[in-house]
């Protein structure tokens, strides 16, 4: 088999085979349309929660499916195959369940986790600011304390389905300058002063709405701030951590769908008297597609593991975004060139494809920080 599952329990083919079937059905044939028209549908990520899709890595007292990243990684990658946007927007959603699960206390965990775990709810992670991207440490709003709230103001942006989110984590300023001056916050739909600006217009991924949001005088009850003043950075590192290899595992899915495309047309079409796989130049780049989608997925299943295992594993996370997301990025060039004119068209899904693989070498820390994450770990004492 070209894409096997070697290494894949039971459970994970299972979880696998439910995310796929509902991503054939139910997103396959809305895809093209939705993403030529920005059109976001909450119905799908409720269906997907209905087949417990949405919370994969929660504890099923939390409404979870109590499982690990080995499987969630597969249900990722089912989505992406289909659909990177709803990929992104699954993994999203999980991030404040994770963070939640991790470093909230027991009543945020009760009130928040299990409407996100049920797909009933959307999540939203709240960090990034036009003057801090990668130097995330150097953001600029500001949380300050008033009795039992905080206050809080600025203006966040690149902010993944903000519009659509009932339950935000987001970043703000408690302290002084550098990382230990910022805590994290539960942000809820309807508190007054969260206000959407301009919607990005993006070059693809349109089904997700990237979104600027503005804080103006957002009053959040104290019992909102996740674990202790100062914490934030923490929270939020972790928790990219974490999102580093669902981007992983979206990458693997966008590049599985672009090698499927590319190798049924170098089959089908025929040019100089026989089918295009059978010259070297096309049949050896196929070859050497395929090469590459699998050893990034056995990257990306070890951070799994690692994670599953409560291992340290942030190095191998910032391994798996960068090996996937870039192997994606060249497979779906590859893909277009293969399918030559027809390729560079709507007709066939890979210039879309490519487009979703370009986001996911910039987001949730482009590749240079994660070379940056893992060249500090060479450095010697
Ligand atoms: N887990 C837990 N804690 C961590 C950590 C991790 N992986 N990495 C660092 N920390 C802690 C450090 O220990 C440190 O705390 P102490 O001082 O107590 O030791 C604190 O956090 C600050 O760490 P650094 O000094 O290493 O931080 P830095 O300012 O040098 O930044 C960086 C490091 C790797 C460059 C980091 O800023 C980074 O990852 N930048 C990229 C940001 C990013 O990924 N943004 C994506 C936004 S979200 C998105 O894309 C879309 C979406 O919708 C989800």
């Amino acid at each position: 088999m070209i894409f096997d599952t070697t290494f894949e329990t039971e459970a994970q083919i299972e979880i696998r085979t439910l995310a796929r079937k509902f991503a054939q059905e139910r997103i396959r044939p809305i895809v093209e349309h939705d993403e030529e028209t920005g059109t976001f549908r909450r119905d799908i990520i409720r269906e997907l929660g209905n087949l417990g899709l949405t919370g994969i890595p929660v504890s099923e007292a939390l409404g979870g499916a109590g499982l690990g990243y080995q499987e969630y990684i597969g249900a990722i990658e089912e989505i992406a195959a289909e659909s990177g946007a709803y990929a992104v927007s699954v993994a999203v959603t999980g991030l404040p369940q994770v963070i939640l699960e991790k470093q909230g206390n027991e009543a945020q965990k009760q009130k928040y986790i299990p409407k996100l775990a049920s797909g009933e709810g959307i999540g939203s992670f709240v960090l990034s600011e036009a003057g801090s991207g990668s130097d995330a440490a150097s953001l600029r709003t500001t949380a300050v304390r008033d009795g039992n709230h905080y206050v809080l103001n600025g203006t966040k942006l690149w902010i993944t389905q903000a519009d659509e989110a009932d339950v935000f984590i987001a970043m703000a300023r408690t302290g002084g300058p550098g990382a230990k001056g910022v805590s994290a916050f539960i942000l809820e739909k309807g508190m007054s002063g969260i206000l959407m600006g301009k919607r990005e217009k993006k070059m693809g991924m349109n089904i997700s709405h990237t979104m600027e949001v503005l804080l103006e005088n957002v009053r959040v009850p104290v019992e909102n701030r996740i674990a202790e003043e100062g914490d934030g950075m923490k929270v939020a590192f972790a928790a990219l951590d974490s999102g580093r290899i669902t981007i992983a595992a979206t990458a693997l899915g966008i590049a599985r769908s672009a090698i499927e495309c590319a190798s049924r047309h170098a089959n089908l079409r025929e040019q100089f008297g026989k089918p295009i796989l059978e010259f070297q130049g096309v049949g050896f780049m196929l070859a050497d597609m395929l090469n590459e989608y699998h050893s990034a997925k056995l990257v990306v299943q070890k951070a799994a593991f690692l994670k599953d295992q409560g291992l340290p594993f942030s190095i191998q996370a910032a391994q798996a975004k960068v090996l996937a997301t870039d192997m994606a990025m060249k497979v779906t060039t590859d893909a277009v060139q293969i399918l030559g004119g027809s390729g560079y068209t709507r007709e066939f899904p890979v210039e879309r494809l490519m487009r979703e693989a370009k986001m996911l070498q910039i987001v949730e820390g482009t590749n240079q920080i994660q070379r940056l994450v893992i060249s500090r770990a060479l450095k010697q004492d």
